[in-house]
């Protein structure tokens, strides 16, 4: 049996929705949290398949967990474990973010590699050679990588890090493992994103010296102890950024809140490039005023450039357009897999290398297809709307993975989504009488 989702295309779509907390926050902070040896508590977690996997890992470490609502009160006392499960982290990229903290707790850390995944090879060199420079042996042996304190010493020690790519990932490690250190570390070509900065003021929160979070270069002074905190995440911008073109793919006018809008900056430009308004009709409340969908080439870049988790979306949204984009992916290697899919649904679309080139059509139809990762998932849902006829959508894991409550949120607001479990066989056809709506 499996989950699928049919969209049933052109229902108008009107009304609020609400954003949740930014999944990609509530991930690293929840690794923030080891930093600290008394209880804190994170506000406004999205309730989201990553969030259960990587309080899974927390709790190998020794971690206690209580959860209640979208509150997430997280103990971390005593670390018990310094390996987290491979099992576990091979299914979330982003578990492999622990190592810092745990370094810098216990002096030693054991996690395995993430692995690949299907947007891309996705290295963790960069967080190698940063932890090297803060004063780890760092080995890696039967796909495990050992990190432990040089010397017998018990604390990393600061140093000057020049990141030779801002990896989101890598700036959160290190920021974390450095809080903890000796003496100052300056990260250079520091990741810029919302969520960094979302990590670096939950560790001030908890009595972290970091400042810079937010520019290219992040100062850390460690201290020897932090101490309790009471944390809100922010709103999820690439959930409200995916709001935004439901709204405009599907010429309905929407508004969402909470958004912090200056998150949104890059996404806001191309939509008003591509013909639809973004109004904003209180300092957190964003409201889409659709207009005939215009063609514009877009390349992802990190932050504050257009964010490479929006390209696909976007890209569902110039397949509707009137004329050609040109849509580069500079972020990751293999992040184009779901022009396939478009293409099953009418699109026009042709891939070299990382460059994908649209054409606009005036019509998109409803098709079987499937989501090849997380962000490909919400864009055929997006293309599922606007289309003719029905759309099968397979692949819900990846959807499951970082959307909360995406289906019944488009139902709020209109759409006609309903999502069935049905045999693996029979994703193509209607549901089964005995399919039950699982949302
Ligand atoms: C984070 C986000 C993800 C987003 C991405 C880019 C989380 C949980 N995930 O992923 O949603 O798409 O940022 O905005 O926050 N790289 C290396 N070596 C490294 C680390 C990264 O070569 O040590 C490369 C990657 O292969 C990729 C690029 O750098 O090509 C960007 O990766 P990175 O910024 O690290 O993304 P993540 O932190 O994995």
């Amino acid at each position: 049996m499996e989950s699928v989702l049919y969209v049933r295309g052109r229902s108008p779509l009107s009304g609020h929705v609400t954003i949740s907390g930014a999944k990609n926050a509530a991930l690293v902070l929840m690794a923030g949290a080891l930093l600290c040896p008394e209880p804190c508590r994170l506000r406004n977690v999205p309730n989201l398949l990553d969030v259960k996997r990587m309080g899974q890992i927390v709790r190998a470490l020794g971690v206690k967990l209580d959860a209640h609502e979208d509150v997430l009160d997280i103990d971390a006392t005593h670390i018990g474990q310094s390996q987290a499960p491979y099992e576990l982290v091979s299914q979330l990229r982003a578990s492999f973010f622990v190592i810092g903290p745990v370094l810098a707790r216990l002096g030693i850390a054991r996690v395995p590699l993430p692995g690949g995944c299907a947007i891309g090879a996705r290295p963790v060199d960069l967080h190698v050679r940063g932890l090297q420079a803060l004063g780890a042996d760092v080995q890696i042996h039967h796909g495990v990588v050992r990190a432990c304190v040089r010397g017998g010493r018990k604390r990393l020690r600061g140093a000057k890090i020049y990141l030779d790519y801002p990896s989101v990932g890598a700036t959160e490690t290190l920021m974390m493992a450095a809080t903890l250190a000796e003496g100052e570390t300056t990260l250079d070509n520091a990741a810029q994103e919302p969520e960094v900065v979302d990590l670096a003021n939950f560790c001030r929160a908890m009595g972290a010296k970091i400042q810079g979070a937010g520019t290219k270069t992040i100062r850390i002074v460690g201290v020897p102890r932090l101490h309790t905190a009471d944390y809100r995440i922010v709103p999820d911008r690439i959930e409200a950024g995916t709001f935004l073109v439901a709204g405009a793919i599907t010429q309905s006018e929407i508004s969402m809140s909470p958004v912090i809008p200056d998150h949104l900056t890059a996404a806001i430009a191309k939509l008003r490039a591509m013909g639809t308004q973004v109004a904003m009709d209180s300092p957190n409340t964003l409201r889409v005023v659709p207009g005939p969908i215009e063609a514009a080439d877009i390349e992802t870049q990190p932050y504050p450039g257009f964010p490479t988790d929006m390209q696909a979306q976007f890209m569902a949204l110039s397949t509707l357009s009137n004329g050609n984009s040109v849509i580069t992916e500079t972020v990751f290697e293999n992040r184009l897999r779901h022009v396939a899919e478009l293409q099953r649904m009418g699109a026009d679309i042709r891939v070299k290398g990382n460059i994908a080139v649209v054409r606009g059509v005036p019509m998109l139809s409803g098709a079987p297809v499937v989501a090849t990762d997380l962000r490909a998932s919400a864009a055929l849902v997006l293309a599922g709307l606007a289309a003719d006829g029905k759309t099968v959508v397979q692949g819900l894991h990846h959807l499951d993975r970082g959307y909360e409550n995406l289906t019944k949120k488009l139902c709020g607001l209109g759409a006609n989504i309903e999502r069935v479990t049905v045999p693996s066989c029979e994703t193509a056809t209607e549901p089964l009488e005995t399919g039950q709506p699982s949302v």
